[in-house]
């Protein structure tokens, strides 16, 4: 148990949570999240769309739909995964209801008066909060566990990444799309035309991970790791290039980083550095398919940058589902649950 998650269970077991998006692929791994770490609460409510009111999902919950029939009243927290409209329409409501909303989209990110939080990282940014919070970008997750150690020693000056994300990362329609495509082509079929994304994602790699708003030559996905790196680690200087691509795998991303320190920094202290810092293990040559089902965030291939004197390259992955998004969530809610700190 962390000192949150056990400050937690003794502050308080009397929590209401709702967990809104919670037949998706996050809120799916959020309820598993809540119960694995043995959250302390009296009551957890499902929340979806109208289609799934009524689903039974295990340990005996009961989904009900959020229209404007829905009882809001008596949440502490609320979980937050179904989509940016979803979280811009109705988080607001369940913070006039009282309750502290943890929000997984993109919806306030970039709101200067709601902090973004890793847990392992810049938990002090939740002082003050006005009960809404926003949790990452899964890829900026998983970055900034493996570079805040890093940034704290010696500064960073430039960041080059790119990243391989997986298809859940787009929800539960991206991973039925893979997985028919794989099928079909494995059947020698005609592989069903794509529909969550611009291309094919069944046996091939899809250069540019999110969309493009008019004007814009990067996506909105390598906007979010600009922004957010920059949010989260409280350093507008640092240059950031970031190239986002969809590649087959179904849970877990990964990504190439490169990175330009301001002061020196020994390859052997960089180790140090990984190796002690919290929620991260360093292993030889990290994969999704290990890394899956698991909280923390795997770093390897650590090595100097020949070509410049204080740069150093590493591969970083961490299950999108877990730390990308449910752990993290859950990690901040106990942080609250703990009172720590709270609500303005
Ligand atoms: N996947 C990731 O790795 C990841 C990581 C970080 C953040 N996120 C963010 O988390 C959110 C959910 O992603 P996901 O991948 O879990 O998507 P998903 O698998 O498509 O699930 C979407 C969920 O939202 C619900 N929903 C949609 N519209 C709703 C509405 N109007 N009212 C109530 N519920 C509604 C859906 O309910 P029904 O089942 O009833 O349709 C479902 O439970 C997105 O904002 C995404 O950007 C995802």
């Amino acid at each position: 148990m962390t000192a949150a998650q056990m400050a937690a269970a003794q502050v308080s077991d009397r929590l209401r949570v709702a967990v809104v998006g919670a037949t998706g692929v996050v809120g799916t791994t959020m309820l598993q999240t809540l119960r694995e770490r043995s959250f302390p609460s009296a009551e957890i409510v499902p929340f979806a769309t109208e289609r799934s009111a009524g689903r039974r999902l295990a340990g005996g919950l009961t989904v009900r739909a959020l229209n404007d029939g829905a009882d809001l009243s008596g949440f502490d927290i609320a979980l937050f995964s179904a989509g940016a409209g979803t979280s811009r329409a109705w988080a607001r409501r369940f913070v006039e209801h009282g309750a502290t909303v943890v929000d997984n989209s993109s919806a306030f990110r970039r709101d200067p008066e709601v902090p973004l939080v890793v847990s392992e990282v810049n938990p002090h940014a939740l002082a003050g909060h006005r009960g809404l919070i926003a949790n990452p970008n899964c890829s900026t997750m998983q970055l900034m566990v493996a570079i805040a150690p890093i940034h704290r020693a010696v500064g960073i000056e430039r960041l080059v990444v790119s990243t391989y994300q997986s298809v859940s990362g787009t929800g539960k329609a991206a991973l039925s799309e893979l997985d028919g495509q794989t099928r079909a082509r494995l059947d020698g079929a005609d592989p069903p035309a794509p529909e969550v994304y611009p291309e094919p994602i069944g046996y091939n790699v899809i250069g540019a991970a999110g969309n493009f708003a008019p004007g814009d030559d990067h996506t909105d996905e390598e906007r979010k790791m600009m922004f957010e790196t920059r949010k989260i680690l409280e350093d507008e200087e640092i240059g950031i290039a970031v190239t986002c691509v969809r590649v087959p795998v179904r849970v877990g991303h990964s990504l190439a980083v490169n990175l330009q320190t301001r002061e020196p920094l020994a390859i052997e202290r960089a180790h140090e550095l990984l190796a002690t810092a919290p929620g991260l293990i360093v292993e030889h040559v990290p994969t999704p398919l290990r890394a899956e089902g698991r909280d923390e965030v795997f770093v390897g291939r650590v090595r100097r940058d020949e070509s410049h004197p204080r740069a150093l390259s590493m591969w970083v992955v961490a299950d999108n589902l877990r730390k990308g998004a449910a752990t993290n969530a859950v990690q901040i809610a106990e942080l609250l649950a703990a009172g720590v700190p709270a609500r303005a």
